[in-house]
């Protein structure tokens, strides 16, 4: 076991933690954010994208696999004070997810773009879903969503 302090949405705590336990655990269990979910547990699907604000730029990583990041952000802390984060509005009036599963990872990648580039292309925001698995395909629906939280 290893002390750790962590920041998750805004609020420091400290905890003593498995440093061996994947971050996504510790959210789910520790913190009781069920918002990033498991898929794969293998780095690949992005179902348990998270926010993460203590690299060089604000960036995005999936919580499966390795426990990086001190300054974390969940799928839980978009919305304030009852509002919608844009990205999460555009993509609830496109309809943009189908079973739900990948909403997570979509959201968080799509947030993390726009936080290092305001005005994203087609293909930046292409390059940026495409980290994450939508069993449905419905991928155009997503990028779509994302061009309309811009416009
Ligand atoms: Fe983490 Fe699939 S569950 S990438």
């Amino acid at each position: 076991m290893k002390k750790i302090t962590l920041k998750v949405n805004g609020k420091k705590t400290k905890h003593e933690l498995d440093p061996e336990e994947p971050l996504l655990y510790v959210l789910r269990e520790e913190f009781k954010l069920s918002g990033a979910k498991y898929g794969c547990g293998l780095h690949q699907c992005g179902a348990c994208m998270v926010l993460v604000d203590d690299q060089a730029e604000p960036t995005c990583m999936n919580s499966c696999e390795y426990f990086e990041g001190k300054d974390i952000e969940t799928i839980e802390h978009l919305s304030q004070n009852n509002k919608l984060h844009a990205v999460q509005k555009a993509f609830f009036e496109a309809q943009a997810a189908q079973c739900g599963y990948c909403l997570n990872g979509m959201l968080i990648s799509a947030v993390a773009l726009l936080r290092n580039i305001p005005q994203p292309n087609r293909l930046q925001i292409k390059d940026a879903l495409q980290q994450v698995i939508c069993r449905c395909g419905t991928h155009v629906r997503f990028i779509r969503a994302v061009e309309n939280a811009i416009a």
